[in-house]
């Protein structure tokens, strides 16, 4: 039996942000105004306090592994990747292992993205066995299980554009890497979804562009189960003949209102989730909902 916390989009900022000249040229400015005149500052606000009460019942939740799914930043500045990892506790050895994967806003920016931020401040998280000398994918055996974290998040050139991929060559390396996997469940980490909560594909500005050739080498990889994030509201989609695996979309962590995180427990075949809910006014997280589903 193994038990694990999951969680997203976290979202955190920091101030000042270290804006330098070149920014003006790029799609922060547009970001900045997102964040700053058009509601998402507010609706992520109490972001840190949230993540302060994850972190306060962790110990206390006897977990074997921690998995976030991206999204630590809003927009990829070395100084929010410092305050998220700090905030998550990156460097903790008290935290159980952790797999985590990178979102589209900590690759907000090529900078961002050629800087390796987020592969600098969460390398902690990225430790495991690879067949390459590339980052993604990598897999981690916690338990009888293994954790295979794969990057579904690219450099955009547009504000608008919320896409991703995880490209072929990224493909051929998991193809490789999970043949190379003893058995045991598989779990699969990316940033982007396979399909909505109501199982359609994704918008195209907001989508995982090669969602067909990964859903492909998924089910080649013979996939347990595919935890992820990047849509702010959490779901499960329960295995069915044309994609044979669960998905559970853990939502944003920290966003007003939707603020939670998913734990599970795998045992055998079978998954039982318990979704996490934040009370604001008692700053703390309290079971809201209580899911059971097989593996693939
Ligand atoms: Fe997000
Ligand atoms: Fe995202």
């Amino acid at each position: 039996m193994i038990r694990l916390a999951h969680f997203s989009d976290v979202h955190l900022t920091a101030r000042p942000l270290g804006w330098e000249p070149e920014d003006l040229f790029t799609k922060r400015l547009t970001g900045w105004v997102n964040v700053e005149m058009l509601g998402r500052g507010r609706r992520f606000r109490f972001a840190p306090q949230v993540v302060a009460a994850m972190r306060r019942e962790w110990p206390t939740r006897k977990l074997d592994a921690l998995v976030f799914s991206g999204d630590a930043t809003g927009m990829g500045f070395e100084s929010e990747f410092a305050a998220a990892s700090h905030a998550l506790g990156v460097d903790d050895d008290g935290l159980p292992p952790a797999i985590a994967v990178p979102g589209n806003h900590d690759y907000y920016t090529k900078r961002a993205t050629k800087s390796g931020y987020f592969e600098h401040y969460f390398a902690p998280w990225l430790k495991g066995h690879r067949l390459t000398t590339d980052t993604y994918p990598f897999a981690r055996q916690i338990g009888a299980a293994w954790f295979i974290g794969v990057n579904s998040s690219t450099v955009n050139r547009w504000t608008w554009d919320a896409s991703g991929a995880i490209g072929s060559e990224q493909l051929r390396r998991l193809r490789r890497l999970c043949q190379s996997l003893p058995p045991g469940p598989r779990v699969l980490v990316t940033h982007y979804p396979l399909r909505t909560g109501r199982g359609e594909v994704e918008p195209r500005v907001h989508r995982l562009r090669d969602h067909k050739a990964a859903l492909e080498c998924a089910k080649e990889c013979k996939i347990s189960l595919w935890l992820h994030g990047h849509i702010h509201k959490a779901f499960l989609l329960k295995a069915t003949q044309a994609i044979p695996f669960p998905i559970v979309c853990c939502g944003s962590s920290t966003q007003q209102k939707r603020w939670g995180y998913n734990e599970y427990t795998i045992e055998g075949s079978v998954c039982r989730m318990t979704r996490r809910f934040y009370s604001q006014e008692e700053d703390l997280f309290r079971d809201a909902e209580y899911r059971e589903f097989e593996l693939g």
